[in-house]
């Protein structure tokens, strides 16, 4: 059993992220109708939240992806960002949506932003399941979040614990 013999405590339950981001979906469906969305989701943790939010999105777009790197041990980072993945195709002139499963220092997004700008979108918006306000280091503009949450290390959903629980269908914490 995945998380067998690991004390975990549920945060935000499968029911309740599944009522979210079918609101998030309409919202985006509502903002991008007739536009040319380009969705670019950040490797690995966002996967699952991608998997469910491009469903409820109700018009055309694309999916591309990226992944970064930051050196640090498994919670912690040291802030110093690099682009490990690139995506395949050119963005130019497109309704970019950066989709990442959680900001928490904000680091990896001001990264991002930086670096997907100077390839001249026709838009660039951020979508996060989660946000962690408390430990904010730089501000970065987040258009559209499903969930803010407290200052604790979370697992699940996508979200992992040295690579492993990402396939927990809820957003948890472990306990001790
Ligand atoms: P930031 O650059 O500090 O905003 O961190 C962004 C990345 O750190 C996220 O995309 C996650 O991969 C990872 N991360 C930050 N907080 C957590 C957490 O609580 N659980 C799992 N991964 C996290």
């Amino acid at each position: 059993m995945v998380g067998e013999g690991q004390n975990i405590e549920v945060l935000i339950s499968a029911e309740a992220l599944a009522e979210r981001i079918a609101e998030m979906g309409a919202e985006l469906t509502r903002d991008y109708a007739g536009k040319d969305l380009a969705i670019v989701a950040v490797l690995k943790g966002s996967f699952v939240f991608l998997a469910d939010l491009v469903r409820a999105i109700d018009t055309d777009c694309t999916v591309d992806f990226l992944a970064t790197s930051s050196y640090g041990n498994e919670t912690e980072s040291t802030g110093i960002v690099r682009l490990a993945l690139d995506l395949t195709a050119s963005i130019e002139g497109r309704d970019v949506l950066l989709v990442e499963d959680i900001v928490d220092t904000g680091l990896t997004m001001k990264y991002l932003l930086e670096n997907l700008s100077t390839r001249h979108p026709a838009s660039l918006r951020v979508c996060t399941l989660l946000h962690k306000p408390s430990r904010t280091q730089v501000e970065v503009p987040i258009d559209y979040k499903g969930f803010t949450i407290d200052d604790r290390f979370v697992i699940g959903f996508g979200l992992d614990f040295s690579q492993k629980l990402r396939n927990l269908p809820y957003i948890g914490h472990k306990v001790g």
